[in-house]
Formats: structure tokens, sequence, C-alpha cells
């Protein structure tokens, strides 16, 4: 192992940079190059790099987004892609790869890896929707879901004050961690996630029901779903049942920005530092992520043909406290 790349593919979260910066210290120490690969796997099937040292990594822990920006490029899904990939990797003259991703960037990365003979390739897990199996939490997710449980906060001030019915979306494709989440650090009333069936006759009454008992506002918190902007039609189907004054909020691509939060930075360090070992111990086809507050290497096909279960005492704690 002597010279490694790293990209970040997929959606962007809060803790990337900390994470690039960690690998790039952790492989310097190890007498490792280290190039950066721009935009993903866009950049990688283009062999477009740039030179990754102490300078380039300077004050960047602290900024969202990535340094290295990042793509969704379809063309992984196809073995002419994957193979103009390995081609490239091979130009680059790179040993290992880290990818910091999701499901979708480790998909292509075991694909890559049944089609060619290639470099070792590592896995970190990045998402703010933190559904990827083989670790607890994924970079990103503490700082989307502190955004969320902010937005929360301030529509409870307006809520309260015009005795309404607020619906908040927030992100979460596949999986309600966001909602949930930050559904129980906001005190929400009610939750829409993909996990869970909605019956909206049954969420009309628990909301009068909390009305007829006191209270003068409630929110409800609702998972975009593959469906953003959902909650306009969450919201019109109530107000055919409820004669209560509602308002909706899509937070969108708010949550993505913004800088990492101390709980990111440090995920993204530890990962970043994991990562490089991983390849160091000459393993390859992995995801480094925690688990139990371990370092956990999962195999990178479970990473996407596995799904991550929401925790179920936190399901139980939001409908404890929600009643
Ligand atoms: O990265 C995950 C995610 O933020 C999902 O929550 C959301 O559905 C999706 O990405 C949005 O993707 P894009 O930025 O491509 O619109």
């Amino acid at each position: 192992m002597r010279r490694i790349g790293i990209l970040t593919s997929g959606g962007d979260a809060p803790g990337m940079n900390a994470c690039i910066r960690a690998a790039v210290r952790a492989a310097l120490a190890h007498d490792l190059t280290i190039v950066g690969i721009r935009r993903g796997y866009t950049g990688l099937v283009g062999a477009d790099t740039i030179q990754l040292d102490r300078a380039a990594i300077r004050n960047t822990i602290h900024l969202g987004g990535t340094i290295l920006e990042t793509s969704r490029n379809p063309d992984f899904y196809t073995r002419d892609g994957r193979l103009r990939a390995a081609a490239a990797i091979e130009r680059m003259e790179l040993d290992g790869v880290i990818l910091i991703g999701g499901e979708g960037t480790f998909h292509g990365a075991s694909l890559l890896i049944a089609d060619a003979d290639t470099a070792a390739l590592v896995g970190v897990p990045g998402s703010i929707d933190n559904d990827i199996y083989g670790t607890d939490y994924c970079i990103g997710f503490d700082t989307a879901a502190n955004c969320a449980v902010d937005a929360i906060d301030r529509i409870r001030d307006t809520a309260r004050s015009h005795e309404r019915l607020f619906f908040l979306e927030v992100m979460g494709r596949e999986a309600g961690f966001l909602a949930l989440e930050s559904g129980i650090a906001g005190g929400a009333e009610e939750m829409v996630i993909p996990e869970e069936e909605t019956s909206v006759t049954r969420m009309s009454e628990r909301i009068r029901e909390g009305f007829a008992i006191g209270k003068r506002s409630a929110i409800v918190v609702v998972a975009e779903g593959k469906t953003p902007g959902i909650s306009f039609d969450l919201a019109r189907e109530i107000k055919s049942h409820l004669n209560l004054d509602s308002r909706v909020v899509v937070l969108g691509h708010l949550q993505r920005g913004g800088p990492p939060t101390l709980r990111d930075r440090v995920l993204g360090s530890t990962l970043g530092v994991a990562a490089v070992e991983a390849l160091l111990d000459g393993r390859s086809g992995c995801m480094v992520g925690e688990v139990g507050g371990k370092l956990a290497h999962t195999p990178l096909e479970e990473t996407w043909q596995r799904k991550k279960p929401l925790n179920e005492d936190l399901r139980r704690v939001f409908a404890i406290l929600s009643e």
C-alpha cells in the first residue's frame, strides 16, 4: 500500500471534510501518498484528481459539504462504466481507494470488485439519512438532526402563538431516523416515517384529543420519503378531518449544509483514520463504521443488501412521549 485515493459520492453530508482531513493526516503519518478524486464516481472514471497534502486540508474540519465535491453517477450501474473506473484506478496507480458515501456508493463499489481485479476499496458511511447498515451513526446525521430540532423549536414558537398545527418535513428517503430522533428531541406530537403505514383518520383523532386535553398547538414531523413535498398532501387530507388552521414547512436541503456538529467531526475523524488503517491492514470490500461505540468492519454487500432497522427503544419512547 503506497498510494491511495479518496472520494466522496452521493449526497454530501456535514463531517465529510473532517473525514477527508483525518484520512490525509493518517496516510501521511504512514508515509502513504494520498490523492483526492474529485466529483465522486464521475471524477473516478475521468481520473480527475488533486494532490492532498497538509496544506490542502488545513482549516477544513469545520466546513460542511465536501471539498472534493460529489455526484450521483448512474454509469456505475453499468459494467462498462465500472470497467472504465477500474482502468482509471490503474492509470492513477492507486493501491487503495477510500469511498465516503451511502448505499448507492457501496453498491457500485461491490459491483466494481466483482467485475475487475482492482485496488482495495474501503467505504466510510456518510449520509444524513443514517440509513446504512453496519454503523449506528453515519457522518452527517447528527448535524442534520440538530438542524431539524432547531427548526422544530422555532416552529413551536409561532405554532403556539397562533394555536396552529404544523407539518415539518425532514429528509429521509428510505428511513425515518431523522424524523424519529428530531421528533423526540423537539417534542413532536406525531411522526410520519417510511417504516410505518400512516392512518390519517387515527392521526387526526389523536391531534383532536391533544387539543381536547389542553394543547394549543401540534407539530407533525414528516420524513419526505420518496416524495419530497408530501406534507402538503398530508396537510390537505388532515384538513378534511380536522377543522384546524395548519401550515407546512419543508426543510429540504437546508439540513444538508452548515458546519458539522462535534459528533460528526469526531465520527468523521475516527472513521477517516480507521479507513486508512483498514487499507494498511490489507482489508478490501468492507465499510468501517461504529457499532455500540466500537469500530466495526462490514462487508460492502451487507451495507446495501441489509436494511438498517430503526431503534425500537426510541420508537417506544416517541410513542410514550407523544401521548
Ligand atoms: O443524501 C440523502 C438525501 O439527502 C435524501 O434524504 C434525499 O432524499 C436525497 O438525498 C436528495 O437528493 P438530491 O440532493 O440529489 O436531491
